[in-house]
């Protein structure tokens, strides 16, 4: 059974809910799914099949604190991801204006620099336009599942 691994960066617990929420659509799809709050570079390294990211933003565009580690790790260890295929779900608030999903944004802008390669575009929830992060992400992934054919069952 292929893997699929969703790394959270999250400060108020909403990014996390997200990760909760898409879950089942992937186990329905045929994979095993982890979630992971606490990520590493290890969770890339010991590379699952597919990552999904879903990270908001906090400060003044800036990675939410339990995310932090990860982005430095990813800076100095500087690993190929070559063979990373992910997702991206950016949580963030329009009224911040120009540093709306500044990390969701700054984490694509790396994964791709160490070649990484995304799978579709990015999702990006506005607090503004949608109270409950989920209620556009689930819809997303569902949509994300067929149009990159990642149903596996
Ligand atoms: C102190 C603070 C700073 C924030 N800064 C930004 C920001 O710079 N850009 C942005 O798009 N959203 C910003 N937000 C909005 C959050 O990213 C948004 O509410 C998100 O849904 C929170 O997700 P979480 O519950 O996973 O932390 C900020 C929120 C707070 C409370």
């Amino acid at each position: 059974m292929p893997t699929l691994t969703i790394l959270v960066g999250t400060m108020y617990g909403g990014a996390l809910d997200v990760a909760e929420q898409v879950k089942p659509l992937f186990e329905q799809a045929g994979y095993k799914v982890d979630i992971s709050e606490q990520p590493t570079i290890n969770d890339l390294t010991h590379s699952a099949d597919l990552t999904l990211f879903c990270v908001s933003t906090t400060g003044s565009g800036d990675f939410p604190g339990n995310f932090v580690s990860f982005v430095r790790g990813l800076q100095e260890k500087s690993p190929s991801l070559a063979s990373l295929r992910y997702g991206l779900i950016a949580l963030g608030d329009s009224s911040y204006g120009e540093t709306f999903c500044g990390a969701g944004r700054a984490l694509d802008a790396l994964l791709e620099e160490h070649g990484a390669t995304r799978l579709g575009d990015r999702l990006e929830v506005d607090a503004m336009e949608t109270f409950m992060a989920d209620d556009a992400a689930v819809p997303w992934v569902e949509e994300w599942i067929v149009a990159q054919q990642l149903k596996v069952a």
